[in-house]
């Protein structure tokens, strides 16, 4: 079996708690790959995008994300722009099973605060919504091409790892 296992999906889709909850149940490490960014970068990934711009946060993420594939026996969690880029998922499959966890837009709004997500730090509710819904619409075709997509909008991160720990039985 394919040693490291991937969540893909977007912002405020359970991938960082549903990640840390299967790696504790797998006894793999969990890798967070904003959360690596920032450590090799000794910055916040707001402060990137403020300051250097997204096109220079996606490179450091694509060299951050090549890095991380190489080792073995972890649950990575993505960040929600991740799955649109052809090589950073061509390092992840190399030795990853991806999954993807998906919402409805309605329920990454609830999920979601104004803090620390650049791309979604809007006037208001109605303009969150609207950047949502478009930037899903986007995406959604790339989360399509995970090995497993769960639906999170009425499961529990707990629930999502019994869903996963049944399929990586199948897998072997
Ligand atoms: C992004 C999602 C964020 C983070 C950055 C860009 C995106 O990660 O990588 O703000 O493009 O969807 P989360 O999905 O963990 O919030």
């Amino acid at each position: 079996m394919k040693s490291n296992i991937v969540l893909i999906g977007f912002m405020g889709s359970g991938k960082s708690i549903t990640g840390k909850l299967l790696a504790y149940r797998l006894g793999y490490n969990f890798v967070d790959t904003d959360t690596a960014i920032e450590q090799e970068y000794k910055s916040k990934i707001k402060d990137m995008f403020a300051k250097e711009g997204e096109a220079v946060f996606r490179q450091r993420e694509t060299a951050t994300i090549e890095k991380l594939a190489q080792k073995n026996h972890q649950v990575i969690s993505t960040g929600g722009g991740v799955a649109t880029k052809e090589k950073d998922m061509l390092a992840l499959r190399k030795n990853g099973i991806i999954i993807a966890l998906t919402a409805m837009p309605h329920t990454i709004l609830k999920r979601t605060g104004n803090d620390k997500r650049p791309l979604l730090a809007k006037k208001n509710n109605d303009e969150r919504l609207k950047t949502i819904i478009k930037l899903m619409a986007k995406r959604a075709p790339f989360y399509k091409k995970a090995d497993l997509i769960i639906k999170t909008d009425d499961t529990t991160p707990l629930q999502n790892v019994e869903i996963i720990m049944k399929y990586l039985k199948g897998v072997k």
